[in-house]
């Protein structure tokens, strides 16, 4: 495996987004193994922006509970309720959630102080059953807009395709 990790800050988002999903589809070619994908998806999405933490909570009680998985960053929360913080929210509506700013949204759960906006996508699986969530959180406030939430959602389709 020749691949990468390009450094795509200052590149337009909808041109990353599309490099990072040519690599996501070239590099997970032949494998279909959820947890493998969401390392791989992490190592590249955290790497090419620059992004404070980035990684995926899993679904180990549907409808109930989330728990940390393969992620970039500081040390993240164990495990998040669904319907608690940005990410438990996104699960339950199972929709994308943007935070402008943290301190903005209720109930928003800080695993590192640093963080000042945040973008949570839910990741479905084949079925249409909640494999969980891909969560983004950036040092900068106002960091994530509707072409991140375009290209992050094409990217985690991967768990629906595979
Ligand atoms: N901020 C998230 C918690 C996860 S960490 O940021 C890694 C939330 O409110 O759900």
């Amino acid at each position: 495996m020749a691949e990468t990790i390009p450094d795509l800050r200052g590149v337009p988002k909808p041109r990353a987004y599309e490099e990072l999903k040519g690599h996501t589809d070239a590099i997970l070619e032949g494998i279909g193994d959820d947890i493998t994908a969401m390392a791989t998806v992490a190592a590249l999405l955290h790497h090419a922006f620059g992004h404070l933490w980035t990684g995926f909570y899993r679904t180990v009680v549907p409808g109930q509970l989330l728990r940390v998985g393969p992620y970039q960053g500081s040390l993240g929360c164990l495990e998040i309720a669904f319907g608690q913080g940005v990410c438990g929210a996104a699960a339950a509506k199972q929709r994308t959630i943007i935070v402008p700013d943290v301190n903005e949204f209720a109930g928003h759960i800080t695993c590192d102080a640093r963080a000042r906006s945040e973008i949570v996508v839910p990741v479905l699986n084949r079925r249409g059953e909640l494999v969980g969530v891909l969560d983004i959180d950036s040092e900068r406030l106002d960091a994530f807009d509707t072409d991140d939430q375009l290209g992050l959602e094409r990217i985690v389709s991967w768990f629906a395709n595979n």
